[in-house]
């Protein structure tokens, strides 16, 4: 399963990428607004922190509007997938981007049905928000155990990246039901490498290699 940080906070990014876990970014327009950076210029900065795709939101809702925004974001770096909303014009400028070799990702995907409607498109990517889904008193993994069973049905190339992510049972549901990527904030990644025995362990043996006197080199 691939790992995307679901942030525009390059230092987070940096930090994540260090690790070699890092497999892509995600952004959106309320994480470019939070960063308090301009889009083009943080999202060249972040195409060079990671090789894997880097989720560029487009804002128009129109498709000739959301093809002049892909062209100028399509020329950032090789590595920039264009995010598109799940709409009938978000889905004929999937069509058309994809067809000439730009990643595409369809986001804000809330049923099933969509999903389909996303594969059939051609996007490379299609994001079901599995917290937001939660939020609204739905079954997010739910949505992800369709979607599986659906591509696999049709052999469907897209890959099912799971978004809006809130915690690590998330994850490791993602992980359980075979989706391709999860999107989640630097913090929910982060948490995933603590364990309470981890850090006990670590005391414990501090501890008794303080007694030995000894340091190595
Ligand atoms: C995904 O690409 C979105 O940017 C993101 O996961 C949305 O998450 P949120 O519901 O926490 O805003």
């Amino acid at each position: 399963m691939k790992f995307f940080v679901d942030t525009a906070d390059t230092a987070e990014i940096a930090d994540l990428a260090a690790t070699g876990l890092l497999d892509g970014v995600t952004t959106n327009p309320s994480l470019i607004a939070k960063s308090g950076r301009d889009f083009i210029e943080v999202t060249k900065e972040i195409c060079h922190l990671t090789h894997g795709p880097v989720s560029a939101e487009v804002v128009a809702l129109d498709h000739a509007g959301m093809m002049r925004e892909a062209e100028i974001l399509r020329k950032i770096a090789d590595n920039v997938c264009i995010k598109v909303p799940l709409t009938i014009d978000g889905l004929k400028t999937c069509k058309k981007l994809t067809a000439d070799g730009t990643m595409v990702n369809v986001t804000l995907c809330f049923s099933a049905n969509q999903a389909l409607l996303a594969a059939k498109a051609g996007a490379t990517f299609v994001s079901p928000f599995v917290g937001r889904h939660d939020d609204n008193g739905f079954d997010g993994m739910d949505l992800i155990r369709d979607i599986r069973l659906i591509y696999d049905n049709y052999a469907y190339e897209t890959e099912i990246l799971v978004a809006s992510i809130r915690h690590g049972i998330h994850i490791l549901e993602s992980a359980r039901i075979g989706a391709d990527v999860i999107t989640a904030p630097p913090a929910v990644i982060k948490g995933l490498f603590k364990h309470v025995l981890t850090e006990k362990g670590i005391e414990g043996f501090l501890a008794d290699w303080a007694k030995t006197g000894q340091s190595i080199g």
